[in-house]
């Protein structure tokens, strides 16, 4: 995969524009949020590998493709994260799930960790990190981190809104992590706010501010 891939695709965009106004509701917010995520899981899996299988139609024996290799893993990035996670296992329902438990210091901008739950092998299995906002990247590169000590190699980070602070500083750290987002917006406030961006995604989803 590219090493930044920006998901152009009528509909996502479409979505996203509804997402970002900020008289939409919360329900409405989370509805759009998981129906793109359907659209980014397409994306971010368009290179699976596959294997032959054979198999029997009504009408006749035939070689069809199935999925290849040990199941893939999501992560999300708690909490925000979840909004994309569960369009994603819609799609890939045999899939396994890590949970990273992160926020962001206010003041600080630091992402402090306060859970963390993965399948135990993570070493031979694809590892799609999901959590919508991409800012200063000090989330997604800790989360990333944390997935590598515990042997995840390959490793694919997918969001919906990226700062290109964010995307610069992510795809410096880790360089072999392609990122997947819906767009690359202008620039981080002096709060560590995506600009134009949507707000805070987590607040949005949840309607806690
Ligand atoms: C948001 C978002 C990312 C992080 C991005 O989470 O979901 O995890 O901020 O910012 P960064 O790139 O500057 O690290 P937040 O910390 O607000 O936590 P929440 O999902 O629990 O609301
Ligand atoms: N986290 C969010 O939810 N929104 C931003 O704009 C930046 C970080």
């Amino acid at each position: 995969m590219d090493s930044v891939t920006v998901v152009n695709h009528p509909l996502v965009q479409h979505k996203l524009t509804f997402m970002r106004k900020k008289e939409t509701s919360t329900a409405g917010f989370r509805r759009l949020l998981r129906e793109i995520s359907l659209l980014l899981c397409y994306e971010v899996t368009r290179e699976l590998p596959t294997t032959m299988e054979t198999i029997e139609t009504p009408l006749a024996e035939m070689q069809s493709p199935v999925l290849e290799g040990k199941k893939l893993v999501f992560a999300s990035v708690l909490r925000a994260g979840n909004g994309l996670l569960d369009g994603m296992l819609d799609l890939v329902p045999s899939a396994r799930v890590a949970h990273i438990g992160l926020y962001r210091d206010h003041e600080t901008l630091e992402p402090v960790e306060y859970y963390f739950k993965a399948p135990e092998d993570l070493s031979d299995r694809l590892t799609i990190v999901v959590d919508p906002m991409l800012a200063t990247a000090n989330s997604a590169i800790a989360a990333v981190h944390k997935l590598k000590e515990r042997g995840a190699k390959d490793i694919r980070f997918v969001c919906l809104l990226a700062a290109p602070e964010g995307v610069e500083k992510f795809t410096r750290a880790h360089p072999d992590v392609p990122v997947v987002t819906a767009a690359i917006d202008k620039k981080l406030n002096e709060k560590g706010y995506i600009v134009p961006g949507l707000g805070d995604a987590g607040d949005r989803m949840y309607g806690t501010k």
